[in-house]
């Protein structure tokens, strides 16, 4: 694996896979990998030629209250793990390469409009912004075939999806299924953070979206009754969480429903421990077989 600083590197490595007839896959990423970054590396290794991994902790995607600076960062690792996971090149631009004159110096921004009006993008002003603008940088500086995202970040998988889209990159976006721990705990860089009491109670975000898919299962088609459910139980099991959402929403357009109709029905939450934010999600398929049989038996109801 070769770690590259410098975009010139960069480009050139890219240029000569390309030249010789190579397909090249990317995975952005901000670092301190885990299994579920490595999971969308080995969906690019089966997929593409020439692996592409990004490292970059981009200080436009953090609010001004936010973790920019305590991030968890640890390149040598990373490294060692990238390495083990099949990255052919591993870049890691500084904020320089990445912002010409630093992040203060960005005038033109890509903006996800109304795909960041709910979820997190609702307590969050501008962080969808950053993540789409970087993600737009790296699709031109890297052009790749293939990028992977994972539906841990559902909107922002939503909002790249509809980027690469909207503004014609050539490119595959791939949305690869969350990646958790056995005790269905979504796996997180930030998960390092949490105290030990706080990581017990972190299970209930997962029981919680359950909770969420067995009420939609059983019936029910009004999605702040589902929303209540799943807030009731995070409320009972982790009673130090601050909760910051739980959304009903369609998986196309992250906003929330008035009602659930055949489709994939998404069910999104984030809670804070402390300072410690994390969410999760798990989208539930509804067809249409099914919704008239709970339509018909609410009718006789
Ligand atoms: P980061 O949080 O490092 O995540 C990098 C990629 O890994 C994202 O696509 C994310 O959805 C995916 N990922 C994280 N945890 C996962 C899990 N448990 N299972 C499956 N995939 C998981 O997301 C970002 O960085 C940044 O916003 C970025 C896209 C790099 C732009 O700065």
């Amino acid at each position: 694996m070769r770690t590259l600083q410098v975009l010139a590197d960069l480009q050139s490595a890219v240029r000569s896979a390309r030249c010789a007839g190579s397909s090249i896959g990317l995975v952005p990423t901000m670092g301190y990998l885990h299994q579920g970054h490595l999971t969308l590396v080995e969906r690019a290794r089966a997929e593409c030629d020439l692996v592409v991994m990004s490292i970059f902790v981009n200080p436009t995607q953090f609010g001004p209250q936010e973790d920019f600076v305590l991030y968890p960062r640890d390149l040598e690792r990373d490294r060692y793990l990238a390495a083990e996971g099949g990255v052919d090149v591993l870049f890691v631009p500084d904020v320089d390469t990445m912002y010409l004159g630093g992040s203060g110096e960005q005038q033109v921004w890509v903006e996800p409009g109304s795909l960041a009006d709910h979820l997190c993008g609702a307590s969050r002003p501008n962080h969808f912004r950053g993540v789409a603008t970087v993600v737009a940088k790296l699709f031109n500086m890297v052009q790749p075939d293939r990028a992977y995202f994972g539906q841990k970040d559902a909107q922002q998988a939503v909002i790249i999806g509809r980027m690469a889209r909207d503004l014609s990159f050539p490119i595959e976006v791939r949305v690869i299924a969350t990646v958790r721990e056995s005790d269905g705990l979504a796996l997180s860089s930030r998960n390092v953070y949490l105290r030990a009491g706080e990581r017990q109670q972190a299970v209930a975000l997962s029981t919680a979206l359950e909770r969420g898919r067995k009420a939609i299962e059983h019936g029910e088609r009004d999605p702040r009754k589902v929303e209540q459910q799943v807030l009731g139980h995070l409320s009972e099991s982790a009673p130090e969480a601050d909760i910051d959402y739980v959304t009903v929403a369609d998986l196309n357009s992250a906003k929330p429903l008035e009602r659930i109709r055949a489709g994939n029905v998404l069910v999104a939450l984030a809670v804070f421990f402390d300072r410690t934010r994390l969410i999760d999600n798990i989208i539930v398929r509804v067809d249409s077989a099914a919704l008239q049989t709970d339509e018909k038996a609410a009718a006789q109801r």
